[in-house]
């Protein structure tokens, strides 16, 4: 099962010069706790963004060149095809985290969205989210929280059966 995990802006807007645009430390729990013993899948830029393979979690980085990661807690991918085939099943819930590349990949064949609503936009972003809004998902509200006057909505997304 592929589930999306992202905090997005009100424009769709995730990201700024390879960093998080809002620092949350709410959002940064919640996303530990969804991702704990999980699976979690990146791309080269958000691994780098990140700084180090995240623990307690099975690190999977898409890179076109494998010798620029070498972390021994990280499995690495040249192809996602081949990702896909070796890491994926649907027995359990994988985890895409990012960046823009993974999530425009994965946005057709995932199953669910955790998404974090962040009540605020950042017109200097560079890079968004695919637009969802137009798409078959029926959302719930997990819980609505703020931190340092931002608001923001966690909410659980899953594609609907046609
Ligand atoms: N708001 C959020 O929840 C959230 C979460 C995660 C990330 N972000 C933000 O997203 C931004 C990064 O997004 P991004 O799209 O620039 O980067 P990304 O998706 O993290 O990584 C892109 C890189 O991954 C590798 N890659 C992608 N597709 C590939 C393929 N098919 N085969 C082989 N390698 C492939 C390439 O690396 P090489 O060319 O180096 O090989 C590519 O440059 C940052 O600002 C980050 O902070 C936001």
């Amino acid at each position: 099962m592929i589930s999306l995990i992202a905090a997005v802006g009100e424009n769709l807007e995730i990201g700024k010069d390879n960093h998080l645009i809002w620092q949350l430390s709410k959002d940064m729990k919640y996303f530990k706790e969804k991702t704990i013993n999980h699976k979690v899948i990146m791309g080269y830029n958000t691994y780098l963004s990140i700084g180090s393979s995240l623990p307690k979690r099975e690190n999977i980085v898409i890179v076109n060149d494998l010798s620029k990661i070498n972390d021994p807690l990280v499995r690495t991918y040249d192809n996602i095809e081949e990702m896909i085939k070796k890491e994926i099943n649907s027995n359990e819930e994988c985890f895409i985290i990012g960046g823009a590349s993974m999530y425009n990949y994965f946005y057709p064949l995932a199953d669910r969205m955790y998404l974090t609503l962040i009540k605020a936009s950042d017109n200097d972003a560079d890079t968004y989210f695919p637009d969802y809004r137009q798409d078959k998902w029926q959302k719930s509200t997990i819980r609505s929280d703020i931190e340092n006057g931002i608001s923001f909505e966690f909410a659980l997304f899953e594609r609907k059966k046609d």
